[in-house]
């Protein structure tokens, strides 16, 4: 019966990190996947992370099943994160989390809940969006419906589009908006325009969706969470999803979180036992590991202030890696054509060219991106960075 099964092309994104291993070429360089990298082009484990996986390591004595919600420590550290200390939502003890396998998992348990609430639910999402957005929601039996969001001509958020679009949203459909750092794009809504987008779906009555995944990589981890905070003021029913890939570099742990805020705490944990229920239909239980050392850093002060540190440096580095880029694409002779990338933020944005630029750049340079030109800026250095502008320059 697998005769049947069509051959499918390789995942988009996940798919250059196979092709990249496999390229011979010493020159070659990774601009794919969302993964930090240092200035050795490395993805270094964080010394917060070292120091609490050697506690862990001295501390864990069995390894039967963790809870099915995840550690509670971890939970109560998130939602702290996520919705900041004496939020209203959390003092109403009406936000819930539960640790899941990874941002992927949170996004998936999440769109199961959502699923059960009522039939044909719709949710809207930008264009562009995550390219993983559509199959992991979609999969879930959610209908995926866009609204405009960037402009690749201006490198900009055409907000007026936006509004207008989520102006026709329906009462209880679902709107998918990036915490921060938007993937692919890194155009952030201001926020003035999250107020905005806060007022339309209430008019409206439809439920934020936030997915951040990469809190802390933009301004800073209470500044990146500003929109979902205000939502979660204003709105009477958020969902998050969250990951600790990216800003605890724990991308192999898969440790995320999915979270409700609900009207009450009643119904808040009737969301709690449907998010439980959908895990378990799929995988049962979270993974432990990368969840217990999340835990150990958020409930120890000098950790914490050690990984916000290394958190701090990860942003300060990606910042003025734009500058740099920004300055010496300029000094090339490519004008101001790519200055909108210094005003972008976290890991992505676009380089604007199409995608027969995008593979010759792979074919002639071994420079890998997505197709959509979106390129991973950590993953410049000074040792590649005036190759990518020249070998960029040349396919211009
Ligand atoms: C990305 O967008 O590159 C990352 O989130 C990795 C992934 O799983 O796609």
């Amino acid at each position: 019966m697998f005769e049947e099964l069509p051959a499918l092309s390789a995942d988009p994104i996940l798919g250059l990190i196979m092709a990249y291993n496999a390229d011979t070429n010493d020159q070659k360089v990774d601009l794919g996947a969302g993964v930090y990298k240092n200035e050795q082009g490395h993805t270094p484990i964080m010394e917060a992370v070292l120091q609490a996986q050697s506690r862990w390591a001295a501390a864990e004595t069995t390894k039967v099943y963790a809870p099915p919600a995840g550690f509670t420590g971890f939970n109560e550290g998130v939602l702290q994160l996520l919705l900041g200390e004496g939020h209203q939502a959390l003092r109403e003890e009406r936000a819930i989390s539960v640790q899941t396998a990874g941002g992927c998992g949170a996004l998936r348990v999440a769109a199961g809940m959502l699923q059960r609430c009522r039939e044909n639910i719709k949710i809207w999402v930008s264009t562009p969006t995550w390219a993983n957005h559509i199959p992991l929601l979609g999969s879930a039996g959610l209908e995926l419906v866009e609204y405009p969001y960037y402009n690749a001509q201006q490198h900009k958020i055409d907000f007026d589009a936006m509004i207008t679009s989520l102006a026709t949203v329906e009462a209880g459909d679902l709107v998918l908006l990036h915490g921060c750092c938007h993937n692919p794009s890194g155009a952030d809504l201001s926020p003035e325009q999250w107020q905005a987008v806060a007022k339309v779906l209430l008019e409206r009555g439809a439920t934020p969706f936030i997915d951040i995944a990469y809190q802390g990589l933009g301004d800073g981890l209470d500044e990146d969470a500003y929109g979902l905070r205000y939502l979660a003021e204003h709105c009477p029913e958020v969902i998050i999803a969250t990951s600790c890939s990216k800003n605890f570099g724990l991308y192999r742990e898969r440790v995320g979180a999915a979270v409700v805020v609900a009207n009450d705490a009643e119904t808040a944990e009737v969301c709690r036992g449907q998010l439980l229920n959908v895990a378990r239909e799929i995988y049962s239980m979270p993974p432990s590991h990368g969840a217990a050392l999340v835990d150990l850093i958020l409930h120890d002060e000098a950790l914490t202030q050690q990984w916000q540190r290394e958190l701090g440096q990860v942003r300060e580095r990606i910042s003025g890696l734009r500058e740099t880029f920004v300055q010496r694409l300029a000094d090339a002779g490519a004008g101001d054509r790519f200055n909108y990338i210094k005003d972008e933020k976290g890991m992505f944005s676009f380089l604007g060219i199409t995608v027969d630029q995008v593979n010759r750049l792979k074919q002639e340079s071994s420079i890998y991106m997505v197709g959509s030109s979106r390129i991973n800026i950590a993953g410049l250095n000074d040792n590649n960075m005036d190759y990518v502008i020249e070998s960029l320059l040349k396919v211009i």
